[in-house]
């Protein structure tokens, strides 16, 4: 039963849809088991650029059924906005399913993201303002909404109607807005909710099926294992569990199931939002970085932060998730540097020094980067496809980053386009 986790490594947005896609044309099915569209997934294939948010990058794939599973938290019309968009672009939805029991963000999700950003003030999370936070804390307090009330008109009233009396409490005497009305909701979703009737199922039996078949089944990450709600840098994280535990809840199967923990790992380090970042470079290298890889967020556009690899929380991630292999990526964007740095160790406030990722938020924003330096590598190398077409000194870094997390590379990417790639290995 070939179940295939995808999970990034840092803190987003290390090429998990490019390896995703790369790794579908093997699987003939992809599902993402969290979140919402606060994340962008981008592949790339040929001239075409297809960003995705909620829809799986295996819908790029003919052979492939795509699967929004029960982690997530589902903004309908979004959704339909980005079918419609592949849609018109010759891609085909016909093979689609969202679970039945998958929450979704309501229109007062994304009002109270906002209104609690600009609350918490310099303390601000930095959100996608999606509505994710909000999204997740109802479905904890059993007050959400779900693709099965949805569907059904009436109970979708009903249920409406129940949630908006503490919410308009909320929105008007805690934040001074105006109430929200029913009708508003109703009439906002029920385009949505007609649309994706259709496609709404119970995908945990689908995956269930699929996996018994001997089909190889991919399990798509979204966010990263920094942002997960449990083991990232809280409160500066996101509100699902991005790393592989979150593959079983999010879909419905047992652990047993997952044969593979691919970690996808970018050969630098970039975060969008707040929170602490030991290796963040705010120097001319840091802007380097910035512009020669065009670290600029898929889904707000937002400049990401850069800075060097770190081992440190890397080994952390790899020991969370359990990796059985690495997808390297971005390793192109580093050709042109004379030298390449790799944290491997952190100072502490107290002037220790350590191996081991602090769970401590405060402690991890006071302890500084311990570096590593290994020589650069000047040549273009999109268009390498085999280890030995690699630079010794891009090699020698790769096999650094291996060597540390004690964790075999399965493949390292080399450009963005899907053809960009060394495959080393397939963790099929
Ligand atoms: P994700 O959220 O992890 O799927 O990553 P994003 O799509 O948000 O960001 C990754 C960006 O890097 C996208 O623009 C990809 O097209 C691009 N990309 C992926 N792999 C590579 C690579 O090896 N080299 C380069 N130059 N770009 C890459
Ligand atoms: P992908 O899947 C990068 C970050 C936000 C913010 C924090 C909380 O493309 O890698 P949220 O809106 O989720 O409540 O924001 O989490 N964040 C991401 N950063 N890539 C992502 O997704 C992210 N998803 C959430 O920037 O700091
Ligand atoms: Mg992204």
């Amino acid at each position: 039963m070939p179940a295939i986790v995808i999970i990034g490594g840092q803190w987003g947005d290390e090429g998990k849809g490019k390896i995703v896609d790369h790794l579908a044309e093997r699987a003939s099915m992809v599902v993402r088991f969290g979140g919402g569209n606060n994340a962008g997934h981008t592949v790339v294939i040929g001239d075409s650029v297809f960003k995705l948010h909620q829809v799986p990058a295996g819908i790029l794939r003919p052979q492939v059924a795509a699967v929004l599973g029960s982690g997530m938290v589902i903004n309908p019309p979004a959704l339909v906005e980005e079918l419609d968009a592949l849609a018109a672009r010759g891609i085909s939805i016909g093979n689609l399913h969202i679970s039945t029991n998958a929450h979704l963000v309501m229109p007062y999700h994304i009002l109270f993201d906002e209104l609690e950003e600009r609350m918490r003030g310099n303390l601000a999370i930095g959100t996608t303002k999606r509505g994710i936070g909000p999204a997740y804390a109802d479905k904890a307090a059993r007050t959400g909404l779900r693709m099965q009330d949805l569907i059904d008109r009436e109970r979708f009233a009903r249920r409406v109607a129940q949630a908006l009396k503490r919410v308009n409490l909320e929105l008007t005497r805690v934040f001074g807005q105006r109430a929200i009305t029913v009708e508003e909701i109703v009439s906002q979703y029920a385009p949505a909710a007609e649309r994706l009737a259709p496609f709404v199922a119970d995908t945990g039996l689908l995956v269930h099926d699929a996996l018994r078949r001997g089909e190889v089944v991919l399990m798509e990450g979204a966010h990263a294992t920094m942002l997960d709600i449990d083991f990232g840098t809280y409160p500066y994280v996101t509100s699902s569990s991005c790393s592989v535990g979150g593959a079983c809840l999010g879909v419905g199967i047992s652990p047993i199931m997952i044969k593979q923990i691919v970690g996808v790992i970018k050969v630098y380090t970039s975060r969008v939002g707040k929170g602490p970042f030991p290796t963040e470079l705010t120097d001319e290298t840091g802007d380097w970085i910035v512009e020669r890889g065009h670290e600029y967020g898929t889904t707000t556009g937002r400049r990401r932060r850069c800075g060097w690899i770190d081992l440190v929380s890397l080994r952390y991630a790899a020991r969370i998730n359990g990796f059985t292999g690495i997808a390297v990526t971005r390793l192109d964007v580093l050709s042109g540097l004379q030298e390449v740095k790799l944290c491997i160790g952190y100072r502490l406030p107290d002037d220790t020094v350590t191996e081991h990722y602090p769970p401590d938020t405060n402690v991890l924003a006071q302890t500084t980067a311990i570096y590593e330096t290994m020589p650069g590598w000047q040549d273009d190398i999109s268009s390498a496809r085999s280890w030995d077409d690699l630079p010794p000194q891009a090699r020698a870094y790769c096999q650094r980053i291996s060597d540390w997390l004690d964790v075999p590379m399965d493949l390292i990417s080399v450009g963005a386009e899907r053809s960009e790639l060394v495959a080393l290995h397939w963790p099929i």
